[in-house]
């Protein structure tokens, strides 16, 4: 199978994991893009969506999905969302498409965390992807500094700006041994705002679609039921 293929698999998947009348939390990227076209099918059994970009938003509309303002809404029980590398204990590095602060915000208001991925993703240690870091534009070369101070090398992610009209640095050389650790550390350095480790509140379901099949991994305890 191709990747694509096996993208829409495992997104195809998560839709077990919708629960009706509901808000779903959507991510962003291109294995989110096979869930929202899967998410369609099933349109009239939720309620609508809350967005974790602006281009996510757009192809929700375009299949007449509702999407909420994050603000405007009590509960978001399930959010589905893709990662750029993930480990079997459900840790994610994430934001390979910028999005990683408002995924972030979603995470940490959704009730289950539903990761969906290619095979690929899967990684016995984070940090050979480049581990992006939203930064305030007028702290670049101070961040940059922490970071090369921490063995990281930044590249400025060129022509670009997030939806929040921030920086990226990518990050590369990282290996990052302790991630709810370095969450932390590097998200305490003035004028980031959020990096794309995800591990103090990592994902509750990880879907990992291979030529096999979905295997399906659960964060230790979690209770979340299925349809
Ligand atoms: C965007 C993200 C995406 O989830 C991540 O980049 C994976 O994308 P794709 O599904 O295209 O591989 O974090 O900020």
């Amino acid at each position: 199978m191709t990747q694509d293929e096996l993208k829409k698999r495992v997104a195809e998947a998560a839709l077990q994991y919708v629960v009706d009348n509901t808000v779903i939390g959507v991510g962003s990227g291109s294995t989110v893009n096979f869930f929202i076209d899967a998410l369609a099918s099933i349109k009239g059994r939720i309620e609508g969506t809350v967005a974790a970009s602006e281009a996510s938003a757009e192809r929700l509309r375009k299949h007449g999905i509702r999407v909420f303002d994050l603000n405007a809404v009590a509960e978001v029980p399930v959010y589905v969302d893709g990662a750029d590398e993930v480990t079997e204990n459900l840790h994610m590095v994430k934001g390979g498409g910028g999005a990683l602060t408002r995924e972030k915000i979603l995470a940490a208001v959704a009730g289950s965390f539903v990761c969906i991925c290619d095979a690929s993703k899967l990684v016995p240690v984070l940090g050979r992807f480049p581990l992006p870091v939203e930064v305030i534009p007028m702290a670049r070369s101070h961040v940059g500094r922490e970071m090369v101070r921490r063995k990281a090398q930044p590249v400025l992610r060129e022509n670009y700006r997030t939806d929040n009209g921030n920086l990226i640095l990518d990050c590369w050389g990282l290996a990052i041994v302790d991630p709810p650790a370095l969450e932390a550390e590097l998200n305490d350095i003035a004028g980031v705002v959020t990096n794309g480790i995800f591990a103090r509140r990592g994902a509750d379901v990880l879907l990992l679609g291979g030529d096999n099949g979905v295997r399906t991994l659960l964060k230790e305890g979690f209770r979340g039921s299925i349809r």
